[in-house]
């Protein structure tokens, strides 16, 4: 993303189709395929998870025409907080605003995490250990998790001095991306015992979401953090092309390329290496089990590189979405503070290094990635909502996108997003809402009485 923080420059309108597909790609592969998939398979679903990731796709399909409805709509440089607040009362946009913290900063901290299981593999591979004290959250039998810590703190930095990512760069991480998943489908492929497929859904053991079908939607809720950033595209609604062509074509075409790719990747995965032996940095595993481990540094490289880049937009998004929320006067002046010379919202990132720090540091990532998850289908689940109630209370306005057979799309994207959720366990839930409670809180406490609406005489 060639554009400033808080979009407030006006931005060429030079996207194309191909190049929003490729941003949104950029955005989206990450450790939701990398590290979460072999932990769903290991703890909930099994070789199975392939049908995880078919249900996770679907919910984010829905999910996604509903979103690209607003994108349309409203095609400024912004995010569900800006539809939400634009379109459904300030209320609203500050439920999804606050709930999105769990999308962007748990979610860079989710990546960050499985930055540090890929470090560590690399200097191991080198014959490096790294103290494990040092490396792991006190919950994985560490003290705190430094190297999580150090990435955060080190894309933190690049954002406050303001080198935000080049269109060039993203698309260089692209493609090294997309062939470290073709390289795992491709070379693997030869290399699958089908014994490991053994059995395919293995059976529940008793406990509701550990294997069997009710193990499978709930690994669908966790691996869905693997579409998590496909939104990113409607951020550069203001430098599409045509962008009520092109947003739809950049959000939905994101996401079949990945859910083809996830799908095979998951099936040639958990044909190499059995479900039951399967750690965070699997990857790496199936690489060397094939003739071609010399690869597997040249795969760890390219994912530390994809990782730093997801967190990246992530940390990018969470202090944009700030920014508007500072701006509405929902949220304290300083996240709108932007620094002399840096003409960045440095404060804001300062603060979100501190804050996905702690999260970095001190929580494991399987807990870390069901709170973005939980999250974003949140976010998911109001959007759908929100295009009925739009479509309801604002008819005639101008949508150069609509979403196809509303209600029925919005319904069913509520549905499936909502069957993830609840497959969720049950601490997840109570995280969610103790976060929700304190956003209320803060909102009834603080937000709504410095609100620019009230202020400005017009509050609802
Ligand atoms: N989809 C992104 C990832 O998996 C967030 O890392």
């Amino acid at each position: 993303m060639a554009e400033s923080e808080g979009g407030e420059h006006s931005l060429k309108r030079s996207l194309g189709p191909f190049q929003l597909v490729a941003l949104g790609i950029g955005a989206i592969i990450g450790a939701g395929l990398f590290a979460l998939t072999p932990i769903a398979a290991h703890d909930l679903a099994g070789p199975a998870v392939v049908f995880s990731f078919i249900i996770a796709g679907l919910g984010c399909a829905f999910a996604g025409m509903c979103y690209s409805e607003f994108a349309t709509m409203i095609p400024v440089a912004g995010s569900a907080y800006t539809y939400a607040y634009a379109t459904m009362g300030e209320l609203l946009a500050w439920i999804i605003g606050w709930d999105l913290v769990l999308e962007y900063a748990v979610g860079a901290a989710t990546v960050s995490v499985s930055w540090s299981k890929y470090l560590i593999r690399l200097f191991a591979h080198y014959g490096v250990t790294l103290p494990a004290s040092l490396t792991a959250s006190p919950f994985e039998g560490g003290t705190v998790n430094l190297a999580a810590i150090f990435i955060v703190c080190v894309v933190s930095w690049v954002l406050i001095i303001g080198i935000s990512e080049s269109a060039k760069a993203n698309a260089v991480i692209v493609v090294l991306k997309v062939t470290i998943v073709a390289l795992v489908i491709g070379l693997g492929y030869a290399y699958v015992n089908r014994a490991n497929y053994v059995p395919f859904i293995p059976p529940n053991t008793g406990e509701f979401g550990h294997f069997g079908w009710s193990g499978i939607v709930r690994a669908a809720g966790v691996i869905f953090f693997a579409y998590i950033g496909f939104d990113a595209v409607s951020t550069a609604a203001q430098e599409a092309r045509k962008p009520q062509r092109d947003m739809p074509i950049g959000i939905i075409g994101s996401l079949v390329v990945c859910t083809i790719l996830y799908v095979l990747f998951a099936r040639v995965l958990t044909g190499i290496v059995n479900y039951k032996d399967m750690t965070p940095t699997a990857v790496y595993d199936a690489i060397n089990a094939t003739k071609y481990a010399w690869l597997s540094t040249g795969v760890i490289i390219g994912i530390l590189a994809g990782y730093t880049s997801v967190i990246l937009v992530m940390l990018l998004g969470q202090s944009r979405v700030f920014f508007s929320m500072s701006r509405d006067g929902l949220l304290p002046k300083l996240f709108s503070d932007v620094h002399p010379k840096f003409k960045t919202p440095w404060k804001s990132n300062l603060l979100l290094m501190i804050f996905v720090s702690l999260f970095s540091g001190f929580l494991p990532i399987s807990k870390l990635g069901e709170m973005t998850s939980i999250g974003t289908l949140l976010a998911f689940v109001i959007v759908c909502g929100g295009v009925m109630i739009m479509r309801k209370t604002n008819p005639n306005l101008p949508r150069p996108y609509r979403t196809p057979l509303v209600p029925l799309v919005p319904i069913l994207g509520i549905l499936v997003c909502l069957s993830m959720m609840v497959a969720l366990d049950i601490a997840t839930w109570i995280r969610l809402v103790v976060w929700l409670v304190i956003g209320l809180a803060i909102y009834f406490g603080y937000s709504r009485q410095r609100s620019t609406l009230r202020l400005s005489g017009e509050g609802k």
